[in-house]
């Protein structure tokens, strides 16, 4: 089935796991898994480009993820700075808004540098868009919301009786991004592991066994494939 049947899909969000397991079978060490699953990642950003998804969402380093030794960590923030480095052009040359959730204040320094200046940098391209999430937890976008709408209400500049779903979704990290519509996780495990819990109350899973640096355009398209043959109801019922 060709790209052009596939149902649209306005923003594809991915959990992008198995980088420790790609490089496990390979006896190299965890953070080479790392850098291949990186390079990985702007063959999916130009597959998605080519299939109309305005919007892709990244999960790239969880609130959890500081359990895992410090070099492994370290081998991650810097391989975050030198995507940046080395990606920013390109992001420029089409037109790609550059973006991120998550609690971005508790990034090291010099790649939380990095970050903001490539947001800055490319806050008005009007292309697609893509959204690291980093430092990002569901729970904890969550909490920081409630701690954010208390402070209004405190403040006086938001009415207790005001506050539903709508009016909870602008203080999330990004309200301007719209839910996922597809929620793809590589490597096979069955779990949420924190991320967009609030944004994905109604997206469509898809699970493969496929390791993140081997997941390729092929790969998407099969997912893609499987989307355009759901029947999303919301609850509710289709028609015949
Ligand atoms: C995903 O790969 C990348 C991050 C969580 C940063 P993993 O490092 O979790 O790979 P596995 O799950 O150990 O194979
Ligand atoms: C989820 O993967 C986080 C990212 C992909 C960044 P993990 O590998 O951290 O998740 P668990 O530990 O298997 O749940
Ligand atoms: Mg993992």
């Amino acid at each position: 089935m060709g790209s052009e049947k596939t149902k649209q899909l306005n923003h594809l969000a991915i959990i992008m796991d198995g980088n420790g397991r790609w490089a496990q079978a390979r006896n190299l060490p965890r953070s080479e898994g790392h850098r291949a699953g990186a390079d990985n990642v702007l063959e999916i950003v130009k597959s998605c480009r080519k299939f109309n998804i305005k919007y892709l969402t990244l999960y790239a380093f969880s609130t959890e993820n500081w359990k895992r030794p410090a070099a492994e960590v370290n081998a991650l923030m810097l391989l975050l700075g030198e995507f940046i480095d080395k990606k920013l052009k390109f992001m420029q040359q089409e037109n790609i808004r550059f973006n991120a959730i998550g609690r971005l204040s508790g990034l090291p320094e010099s790649a939380g540098k990095k970050l903001l200046y490539a947001m800055e940098q490319t806050r008005n391209n009007s292309g697609n868009v893509l959204t690291l999430a980093l430092n990002y937890g569901g729970r904890p976008e969550i909490a920081d919301a409630a701690r954010k709408i208390a402070m209004a209400v405190k403040n006086g500049t938001l009415d207790v009786e005001s506050i539903d779903e709508a009016a909870f979704g602008r203080f999330l990290y990004d309200p301007e991004l719209p839910d996922p519509d597809l929620v793809i996780r590589t490597s096979g495990e069955l779990r949420l592991s924190n991320f967009l819990l609030w944004q994905m109350a109604y997206s469509e899973l898809y699970v493969t066994d496929v390791l993140w640096p081997d997941f390729k355009e092929k790969e998407l398209q099969s997912a893609l494939q499987a989307f355009a043959g759901r029947d999303r109801r919301f609850g509710g019922v289709n028609k015949a």
